[in-house]
């Protein structure tokens, strides 16, 4: 995996704008649909504001889809749809498209249809996060047996965080990703990262340790 530390939260956000657009440019190369997953939380915020500004772009050949959602309807305050809606698919990239779960409709069938509309792609950027208790995407430790697959997306629940039930892709679609990006600011998170790269950490603990190939870059601010 690699690792690019910043100093400041400009840093920080430039160095991960310039990360994901050379991601989306490349993914796009002969003509190609970039497939980007990406997951909500405060990190990523002000990095999708500052992308969505990005001209060099086709926006229009850039299928985003969300790695998790709290059940709520889509214009809550803690609805990652809507973070998304308003920081990145606006400006240019408000010609880009967003695949995200229907939370208007009950959650198992909310699960089963989310499942069905994403597990045919092929991501080619996964964005993830990491919270202070080891969780990503909304695997939260210790991680569900049903997180491992065979299904794309689980039902999760949560007692720590906004939100309690959530709706999360599994191992399997962040694995099949051809690349992915974390990105994490602050010491707490720095200390948890280095657990997560002992090596033998047990994966329903510290589940990004299960993602920590070459193709897994970190961000860290
Ligand atoms: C979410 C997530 C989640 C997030 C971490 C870190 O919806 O909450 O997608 O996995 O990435 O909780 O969140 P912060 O960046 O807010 O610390």
């Amino acid at each position: 995996m690699d690792l690019l530390k910043t100093s400041t939260p400009e840093e920080f956000i430039a160095t991960s704008v310039s990360y994901l657009t050379d991601a989306i440019l490349e993914a796009q190369q002969g003509g190609k649909t970039a497939v980007i997953g990406l997951s909500g939380g405060s990190t990523p915020k002000p990095v999708y504001q500052k992308l969505s500004e990005e001209k060099t772009i086709n926006w229009k050949r850039v299928q985003f889809f969300l790695i998790d959602e709290r059940y709520v309807p889509t214009d809550h305050a803690d609805s990652n749809t809507r973070m998304i809606r308003e920081a990145l698919l606006c400006h240019p990239g408000a010609d880009a498209a967003l695949l995200a779960p229907d939370t208007s409709l009950p959650l198992p069938e909310c699960i089963a249809d989310y499942d069905k509309k994403i597990a045919a792609l092929k991501p080619d950027l996964v964005v993830l996060g990491m919270g202070q208790d080891g969780h990503i995407a909304s695997l939260f430790p210790p991680v569900l047996p049903e997180a491992f697959g065979p299904a794309s997306v689980i039902h999760t629940t949560t007692e720590s965080f906004a939100v309690r039930d959530r709706i999360s892709v599994t191992f399997p679609v962040l694995e099949n990703a051809s690349s992915r990006l974390f990105l994490i600011t602050g010491v707490e998170k720095i200390a948890l990262l280095e657990k997560v790269q002992d090596g033998n950490q047990d994966a329903s603990l510290f589940p990004a340790s299960v993602l920590m190939d070459e193709r897994t870059t970190w961000i860290v601010g």
